[in-house]
C-alpha cells in the first residue's frame, strides 16, 4: 500500500474524493472529505461498517464549528475546548445542514474533533473541508496505532506520522445540555472535564445507539482474549498476557509470552501501548490465547478497561 509523507499528494487524493489514512494522536483514521457523501459513503465499505454508526469530524480552526454545529456553544464549553484542543476530545452537538446524513446515521447531532497531531493539523489546513475520520480498521477489529496495523482495501495513500501516542481513542462528549455527558471513555479522563463540569458523568449502557461506540462488542483481537481474574483457568499452551507494569500481580499463572503495557505503571504509557501489544500477539503464531491484566479503574484507566472489556466481550465462554 502506498505510504509515505507526501501532504500534497493525500490533499490531491482527498480533493478527488478518494480516501486517505491519516495518523491522529489518538489512533489512525481513515479519512474523505466529509461533504461529498459518495466519498464518505466509501470509508462504510472500506471498513465494512454498519451506516447506523456515526463518524467523526475531524477540524483544525475553531470558526469551522459555525457551519458544523446549528447553535454557538455555551461559554463553558468554549473553556474546554480551549483546554483540551487540539486533543483527544470529541464534542457532539446538533448539527446543520451542511453535514450529509450519511455522516451522522441520520441522527440530528454530529461529532467534531480538532486532533493535535500535527501531519494532521498540516494536513487539515490545507483543505477547505473538513475530514470525516473514524479508526482506519475493519468494523469490530482493533484500532492501529502504526501504519504497519492498517489492513484496508480501496485507499489511495497512507500518511505515515509514527505511532500515535494516546493510542485510545477520543472521549467523545454530549454537549447539548447543561451538563455534559460522556458517551466514550478516551484520551481525556472523566476528572479532567470535572475540573470544569463538577456534574459530568460517563453515560450508561444503553440500546440506545445514540453512541454506536457503546456497543459491548468492539475493537476486539481475532484471538480468544480474556481479562483476568482469580479464577481465570489459563490454558497451558500458547498463553500470551499483558501485564500493567513490572510490579504485577500475576506472577503465579504460567505464560509462554508476557508484553508489559508500562514498565513503571504509567498509565497514559499503558493506554498508549493497549492497542500494539494487542495486535502484536494477534499476529504471533506461537499465541493462541491472550490474557490481559485488569486495571485501576481511574483517570485513563476507565479509557483502558473500557478497551479492554469490549475486545473481550465476544470470547466471553
Ligand atoms: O480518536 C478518535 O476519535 C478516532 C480518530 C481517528 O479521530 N476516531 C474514532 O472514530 O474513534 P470511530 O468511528 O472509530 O468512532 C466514532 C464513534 C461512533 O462509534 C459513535 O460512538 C460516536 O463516535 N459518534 C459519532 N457521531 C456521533 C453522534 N452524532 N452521536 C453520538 N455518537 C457519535
Ligand atoms: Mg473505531
Amino acid at each position: 500500500m502506498l505510504t509515505g509523507t507526501d501532504i500534497q499528494f493525500a490533499v490531491e487524493c482527498l480533493r478527488k474524493g478518494e480516501l486517505v489514512v491519516m495518523p491522529t494522536e489518538t489512533v489512525y483514521g481513515l479519512a474523505a472529505n466529509a461533504f461529498d457523501s459518495l466519498a464518505v459513503a466509501k470509508i462504510f465499505e472500506v471498513k465494512k461498517r454498519p451506516f447506523f454508526d456515526p463518524l467523526i469530524l475531524h477540524i483544525h480552526d475553531l470558526k469551522q464549528l459555525d457551519e458544523l454545529f446549528e447553535a454557538p456553544l455555551q461559554d463553558n464549553y468554549i473553556k474546554l475546548i480551549n483546554k483540551f484542543w487540539p486533543g483527544p476530545l470529541t464534542l457532539v452537538s446538533s448539527k446543520t445542514s451542511n453535514v450529509p446524513a450519511i455522516v451522522s446515521s441520520g441522527l440530528s447531532t454530529v461529532a467534531v474533533r480538532m486532533p493535535s497531531h500535527p501531519m494532521a493539523r498540516k494536513l487539515l489546513q490545507e483543505l477547505d473541508f473538513p475530514l470525516a475520520a473514524p479508526s482506519a480498521n475493519l468494523f469490530g477489529c482493533l484500532s492501529p496505532t502504526i501504519p504497519a496495523h492498517i489492513n484496508l482495501e480501496g485507499i489511495s495513500y497512507i500518511l505515515d506520522g509514527g505511532k500515535s501516542l494516546v493510542g485510545i481513542e477520543s472521549t467523545i462528549l454530549m454537549v447539548d445540555g447543561n451538563e455534559p455527558q460522556i458517551l466514550r471513555p478516551g484520551g481525556i479522563s472523566l476528572e479532567e472535564i470535572q475540573e470544569f463540569f463538577p456534574a459530568a458523568k460517563i453515560m450508561q449502557k444503553t440500546l440506545d445507539p445514540l453512541a454506536p461506540g457503546q456497543l459491548e462488542s468492539h475493537y476486539s483481537p481475532l484471538k480468544p482474549f480474556i481479562i483476568l481474574n482469580a479464577s481465570t483457568q489459563v490454558h497451558k499452551e500458547g498463553a500470551g498476557l499483558i501485564q500493567f507494569s513490572a510490579a504485577s500481580s500475576m506472577f503465579d499463572f504460567h505464560f509462554d509470552k508476557r508484553l508489559m503495557l508500562s514498565k513503571n505503571g504509567d498509565m497514559l504509557e499503558a493506554a498508549s501501548n493497549l492497542f500494539e501489544l494487542l495486535h502484536q500477539f494477534e499476529s504471533d503464531p506461537d499465541i493462541s490465547f491472550i490474557y490481559m491484566e485488569p486495571i485501576t479503574e481511574n483517570g485513563i484507566g476507565v479509557a483502558i478497561m473500557d478497551r479492554a472489556k469490549k475486545a473481550a466481550f465476544r470470547w466471553i465462554e
